[in-house]
């Protein structure tokens, strides 16, 4: 699989950073900050060649909007989808929660646009409207008929903390053993991730049968002596202590988990959709 270059997601963290600062700080489902990072993305992809999608939805009296991306090549078929929610909380700018995951992601699929290669399953990316107000987008995308043909979801939300714990996602043995495979090549140990079961967009896909898997450094909690060892960072903080606030700025973001994660998203949906037969020469 490809090495996703960090300093391009770095670019777009940017981006979204100049963007929640550019409206109001934040950028909130329903908001104009999160519109424009709707834009911004989408524009990204739209230019890359991806067929793309604005969802509209209604919660609360408010019309929010999730972003879906399907890349053109390859089967029909059973899809393998990669999401991340792009609505920040109102506190502030959500660059670890999530911008993290939503430049990772556009970088990946920006990746496989340009590589082109020879796919055994339909790709598809998803960036989720009012995460942030219950799981709301990715609720009302599963339960119009999203997950139809998916076989595969993988979540990113918060993948940069600045005192990052490498957690994956236990819900699927064989989801789970692709990203752990993949840090053991690196010799980053990780733990099974238990601070956000349930309460990420991967929630509403597994409750409808589909098989989850993801990566996560942490939010809130604490960091034990035994985890800053493997890990390095500090004990006795939070994996992140400026989560839902203000101070989620890219100041927040350790750009080491950054790289290491977005490389191991881009090598996992190598390794579910893109076939091994080497292209013609
Ligand atoms: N979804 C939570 C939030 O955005 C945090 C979380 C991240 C939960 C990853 C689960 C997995 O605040
Ligand atoms: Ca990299
Ligand atoms: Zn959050
Ligand atoms: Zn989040
Ligand atoms: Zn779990």
């Amino acid at each position: 699989a490809p090495d996703i270059p960090v300093a391009n997601v770095s670019a777009h963290l940017n981006q979204l950073q100049s963007i929640a600062s550019g409206n109001g700080g934040n950028r909130a489902s329903a908001t104009s900050g999160y519109t424009a990072s709707l834009n911004y993305i989408k524009g990204k992809l739209d230019a890359a060649g991806y067929t793309t999608t604005v969802q509209n939805f209604t919660y609360n009296g408010q019309t929010h909007a999730n972003l879906i991306a399907n890349w053109p090549a390859g089967p029909t078929g059973p899809t393998v989808m990669l999401g991340s929610h792009l609505d920040s909380v109102s506190a502030g700018p959500g660059i670890n929660d999530n911008g993290s995951g939503s430049a990772a992601l556009l970088e990946v699929a920006l990746t496989l646009a340009d590589r082109n290669p020879t796919l055994t399953k339909h790709v598809r990316f998803g960036w989720w409207g009012a995460e942030e107000l219950g799981m709301r987008g990715s609720t009302h995308y599963v339960q119009n008929g999203g997950a139809a043909g998916v076989e595969a979801y993988l979540n990113f939300d918060m993948i940069a903390s600045p005192n990052p714990g490498y957690f994956v996602y236990d819900d699927d043995t064989a989801l789970e053993k692709i990203f752990k495979d993949y840090y053991a090549t690196l010799s980053v140990p990780t733990e099974i991730e238990t601070e956000g079961d349930g309460r990420s967009d991967h929630a509403p896909f597994k409750n409808a049968g589909v098989k989850v898997g993801g990566v996560f450094t942490g939010a809130s909690s604490v960091k034990s002596s035994a985890q800053a060892t493997k890990w390095g960072g500090a004990a006795g903080q939070a994996f992140d202590r400026c989560y839902h606030s203000a101070c989620d700025t890219t100041s927040n973001i350790n750009s080491t988990a950054l790289d290491r994660n977005s490389d191991a998203i881009a090598n996992a949906l190598w390794k579910l959709a893109v076939g091994n037969t080497p292209p013609p020469t």
